[in-house]
């Protein structure tokens, strides 16, 4: 079933110059950039998109990271998309991640991780709401 799911390419991805990257290895699994834009999170949009780890001890160094500087945001598309793109980027932590993935060929930190994907078609729905209204 053809599915959407929320992409952001972290501040961590944009400061390496790996967003080419990034983008191309999920354009050569043959997923659809639908909508991409470039901007730097503040403080609520971070709140909004992380609620549920608001309370984690981990919550606010991740915040810190996230606004630091600018990130991509997409909406990517194809069939089972969600699954799809969490298997190509990886488990959380990069030091762990399957070599092949984004985050196990190219991130040595569970938070500096390069990418974010929706977990869920929920999520993402949720996702794509907060990022993209107009979608
Ligand atoms: P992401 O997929 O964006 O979802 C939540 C993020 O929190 C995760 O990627 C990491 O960047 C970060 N994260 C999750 N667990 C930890 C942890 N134990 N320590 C530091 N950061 C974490």
């Amino acid at each position: 079933m053809v599915e959407r799911t929320l992409v952001l390419i972290k501040p961590d991805a944009v400061s390496r110059g790996l967003v080419g990257e990034i983008v191309s290895r999920l354009e050569r699994k043959g997923l659809t950039f639908e909508a991409m834009v470039m901007r730097t999170m503040d403080e609520q949009l971070a709140d909004e998109h992380y609620a549920e780890h608001l309370e984690k001890a981990f919550y606010p160094p991740l915040k810190a990271f996230m606004i630091s500087g600018p990130l991509v945001a997409a909406i990517v598309s194809g069939d089972q998309a969600v699954s799809v793109v969490r298997g190509l980027v990886g488990a959380t932590d990069g030091r762990a991640a399957a070599a092949g993935t984004i985050r196990g060929d190219l991130s040595l930190s569970n938070r500096e991780n390069l990418v974010h994907a929706s977990d869920s078609a929920e999520s993402a729905e949720r996702e794509i709401k907060l990022w993209f209204p107009e979608h």
